[in-house]
This record gives C-alpha cells, structure tokens and sequence, in this order.
C-alpha cells in the first residue's frame, strides 16, 4: 500500500522518497511501523480503508494473468483482524498531503 501510494503521488519518473519500517520488540509488544510519503488520505476517507472490498486500485483482471497486488480492497481490514485475533491491532494515522504511518501491533508470546 505505501509503495502504491509514494508511486501514484510522486509519479513513476521522479525521485521517490523512502518508506521507513521500525520493527522493534519489547517485552511483551512486537511494534511495526511503516512511515510512506504517499500523500495520505483525508480523514473522512481514511474510515473507509476497513470496509471490505473498498479500493481505489483498479478492479485486477480476472484472468489469472497476474497475482494481483491491489485492487481487492481486503488487505486492510483482514490484516487488521488477523492482529486483533492474536491480540495485536492495526490502524493507520494519516496527513492529507502528506503520507501515512501504518502501525501493527503483536504479541511477543
Ligand atoms: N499508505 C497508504 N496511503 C494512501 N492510501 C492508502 C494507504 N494504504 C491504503 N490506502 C488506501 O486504502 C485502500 C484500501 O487498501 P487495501 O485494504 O490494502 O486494499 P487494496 O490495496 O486492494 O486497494 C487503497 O486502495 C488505498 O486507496
Ligand atoms: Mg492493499
């Protein structure tokens, strides 16, 4: 997603800036956080990225030509409720013309 978002905001013939992962373990959390320059999302919108089926990538072709990387509008809410099942959570803070932090939580244990 943040790789997607960087493209379509900066266009494929600029200078793309770095996305920035943080994985750090703690005593009992295992933190993620994805830091992308992809312009965000307003905050109305970003209340959306969970509903199922909802994207903004074009609909995959249907061909089996290629596997997909976007398009179906499930990556967010299934990750999201596979961190929630092991007790962990998933949420995005965004700035609209700006970028987008993801931040995953898991269990150590
Ligand atoms: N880092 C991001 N920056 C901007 N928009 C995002 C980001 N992550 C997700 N989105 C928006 O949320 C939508 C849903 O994401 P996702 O559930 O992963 O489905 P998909 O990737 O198939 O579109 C994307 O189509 C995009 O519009
Ligand atoms: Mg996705």
């Amino acid at each position: 997603n943040a790789m997607r978002a960087t493209v379509e905001f900066h266009g494929v013939d600029d200078d793309l800036p770095d996305i920035k992962v943080f994985v750090v373990k703690g005593k009992e959390d295992i933190s993620i956080k994805i830091c992308d320059r992809g312009g965000g999302v307003s905050r109305t919108i970003l209340e959306r990225l969970y509903n199922y089926m909802y994207s903004t990538a074009p609909p995959p072709p249907r061909d089996g030509t290629q596997a997909p990387l976007a398009g179906y509008g499930y990556g967010l809410p299934l990750s999201r409720l596979y961190a929630r099942y092991f007790l962990g959570d998933l949420f995005l803070v965004s700035m609209e013309g700006y970028g987008t932090d993801a931040c995953i939580y898991l269990k150590v244990l």
